[in-house]
């Protein structure tokens, strides 16, 4: 296997394909490509016809929409660009060479398709212009899910639990809250209730909902955790029930009043990483404005609306969230009424200054915000302040110096409140502290 592709392969991957078909679809021509090279590799439909040709391609989409109903998207046009218009067999070659030199397989046990959304991101200079499509790295989804998902896992448990991202992308966020609560064993009582492999996939599945205003993006997310359920239970996907829901949705998060998913008050967990630009279409600015008049004042990033969607998305009382936002509002003219009279009345928990992080593809200087769904209580909110950025690009984002601080304040500040509560269930228990 070559290098990992830089930016510029992946554009001259598209241009090429331009040359036959609109950006659109040249960019839809490339990805299904890999999609089918994906499905194919990892084993997961049984009868999906080896693809040499665009024709190929086409054929192999099909048996793939028609493995689950989570997957029909991928024969509509509107969402797949490649039913639209066919590219040539010499382009269609270079692309599957392409593929064959970077695969976007898994290489790992499991089988959840990163490389697969990270290669949408880098292909569609569409998405990441004109709606912010930016991969949030797995390890930032990590520490968000530990912050908001993990105690709505241990209050509501695995089987009751349901966890929101509202801007889903393709899933980064939505395939770790899969996995945490698949495999939740609730703590201290690792042998208790035994759970069959099929049960834990499908209460995954039950649990995790996201939605995305880019379709292609939103039909990514299913498949990936179609495809992450399938190979846990070491079958294809077509073997996996029609009735297991895949609660991936196409719609406009801010806007939209009909989408089942997006019913206020309804998840323990709302954890995101929303989109931070200003919209250019002037008609739609105005209606997220009139939408969202408290916080979309003044020239307001999107990140302000989702942060009161998001809010609004928790079960009030007791849901958390949890978000990877930017800091801009912080200082900039139009947070003035976000700051001091919107943020006040909710219960902040834990503020994490990012800004001084190395996170790839995300220029904006930012903030990972907790907060739980009510009005303040107690009188702490944990704050982790940045004194100094990464001295020098990190070898591995994951592994900055800035980023390692973080996560070992957070984890050890969890360990601390997990320690006290405790000692305070043993206290009003036995009356006494734990001791030796
Ligand atoms: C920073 S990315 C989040 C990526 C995602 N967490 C992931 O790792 O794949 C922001 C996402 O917001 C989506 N988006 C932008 N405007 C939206 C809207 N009004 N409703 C729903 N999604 C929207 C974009 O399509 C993009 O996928």
């Amino acid at each position: 296997m070559s290098a990992t592709p830089s930016a510029r392969d992946y554009e001259r991957l598209v241009q090429d394909l331009g040359r036959d078909v609109v950006p659109r679809a040249a960019v839809s021509w490339a990805h299904t490509v890999a999609l089918v090279q994906h499905a194919q590799h990892h084993g997961l439909l049984d009868d999906i016809p080896f693809a040499s040709s665009p024709a190929g391609t086409r054929k192999a989409l099909e048996v793939l929409a028609d493995a689950h109903p989570a997957l029909e998207p991928l024969a509509d046009p509107q969402v797949v660009p490649v039913w639209a218009s066919t590219v040539s067999q010499v382009a269609w070659e270079r692309t599957a060479e392409f593929w064959a030199r970077h695969p976007v397989t898994d290489d790992g046990p499991r089988v959840d398709g990163y490389a697969l959304g990270d290669a949408y991101q880098a292909l569609s200079a569409e998405a990441r212009k004109s709606r912010a499509l930016c991969q949030t790295p797995p390890w930032i989804a990590d520490l968000l899910l530990k912050l908001a998902l993990e105690p709505g896992l241990e209050e509501a448990g695995p089987d009751r639990v349901r966890m929101i991202d509202p801007s889903c992308g393709t899933g980064h966020i939505l395939m770790p809250a899969f996995h945490s609560v698949r495999a939740y064993r609730p703590c201290g009582r690792a042998a208790a209730g035994y759970v069959s492999a099929e049960r834990s996939v499908e209460r995954g599945l039950e649990a995790v909902c996201g939605v995305d205003l880019d379709p292609y993006a939103a039909v990514l997310a299913r498949y990936r955790l179609l495809a992450a359920a399938a190979s846990i239970l070491g079958r294809r996907i077509d073997q996996i029930p029609a009735s297991w829901l895949v609660q991936v949705a196409c719609a406009d998060s801010l806007l939209d009043t009909a989408e089942p998913l997006l019913r206020r008050g309804s998840y323990h967990a709302v954890v995101g990483n929303p989109p931070y630009i200003t919209v250019a279409d002037a008609a739609v600015r105005n209606q997220i404005r009139a939408a969202y008049p408290q916080v979309a004042t003044g020239k307001y990033s999107l990140a302000l609306p989702f942060c009161q969607l998001m809010f609004e998305l928790a079960l009030p009382g007791t849901g958390r969230i949890a978000q990877l936002t930017t800091n801009s509002w912080m200082k900039r003219e139009y947070g003035r009424r976000f700051v001091e009279e919107y943020l006040p009345a909710w219960d902040a928990q834990w503020i994490i200054d990012t800004s001084g992080c190395y996170i790839p593809g995300h220029g904006t200087p930012t903030v990972i915000m907790l907060h739980q769904a009510r009005r303040p209580h107690g009188d702490t909110v944990t704050v982790i302040r940045g004194n100094k950025g990464e001295p020098r690009i990190p070898d591995g984002p994951s592994q900055g110096l800035v980023w390692r601080a973080i996560e070992e304040e957070v984890h050890f500040r969890l360990a601390l409140d997990r320690f006290r509560r405790g000692a305070e269930d043993h206290r009003r228990a036995h009356g006494t502290p734990p001791g030796p």
